[in-house]
């Protein structure tokens, strides 16, 4: 009766859709926008344009709603409440930059997406898995992203990389102030999202130095959208 897709989709053939949409996930100061400018140089070099985007965030309303999604002053509304902002967020984000740029064949890296929802907000806020895809399968209406990296490295290493980073002013936005034990639970929740769908996710080794992860990521994305087209062309030149 639904005419909602179905989760975990892959949108191939949705209509209009001809870039990629890759995602960037893990915990805090896993180095994705690190990874993410390498994979958009390296696509630059295949003449692909890849746009890099972040959420929460990445449209303008969504901006705003990461101020107060990351400022604090939605944590009264709890979990649940969050995981709508977020989702809201995601909406605007996919109608105003993400669907209009794979439409006219563009890739689309972004850091963070519906992953953490299902981890921030569901595995470690308690929020129920069935609330959380129902908001997932409104937010997305099927578009899901073709490849999710999952940086994973020790949480208390991520979070001194992001303590260090912080300039002096900046204060621990409102998820990197909860305790090790939640930072612990996130780790292995990415884990179980990598292992529920292995064809969608990659689990990289982030403590690896960053000339290692980006040539796993590379490897990843090559294997995945290049080498089909390079046994083509090889296929073709010896016929
Ligand atoms: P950000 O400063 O982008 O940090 P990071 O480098 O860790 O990505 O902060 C985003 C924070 O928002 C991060 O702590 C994870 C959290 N978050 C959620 O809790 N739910 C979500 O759906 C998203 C997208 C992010």
């Amino acid at each position: 009766m639904s005419a909602v897709p179905p989760l975990g989709t892959a949108h191939r053939h949705e209509k209009g859709r001809a870039g990629r949409f890759v995602t960037f996930e893990g915990g805090e100061g896993a180095g994705k926008s690190t990874q993410m400018r390498r994979l958009q140089q390296r696509l630059a070099e295949r003449d692909v344009e890849a746009i890099a985007t972040r959420e929460p965030g990445g449209s303008p309303h969504a901006e705003a709603l990461r101020e107060a999604l990351l400022g604090g002053k939605a944590a009264s509304l709890g979990p649940l409440g969050e995981a709508v902002l977020f989702s809201a967020a995601r909406i605007d984000h996919l109608d105003r930059l993400i669907k209009p740029a794979l439409a006219r064949g563009a890739w689309v890296i972004c850091d963070r997406f519906a992953d953490s929802t299902r981890a921030y907000q569901g595995a470690r806020g308690g929020v129920e898995p069935r609330l959380i895809a129902l908001l997932e399968r409104v937010a997305l209406l099927g578009t899901t992203p073709d490849l999710t990296i999952i940086l994973d490295l020790p949480p208390e290493i991520g979070l001194e990389r992001a303590r260090q980073r912080r300039a002096p002013d900046e204060t621990a936005d409102r998820f990197e102030r909860e305790d090790m034990a939640f930072h612990e639970g996130l780790r292995q929740s990415f884990l179980d999202i990598a292992a529920s769908e292995p064809g969608r996710c990659c689990v990289v080794d982030a403590l690896a130095p960053e000339e290692e992860v980006a040539q796993a990521i590379w490897h990843i994305v090559e294997a995945r959208f290049f080498r089909g087209n390079a046994e083509q062309k090889t296929e073709q030149a010896s016929a």
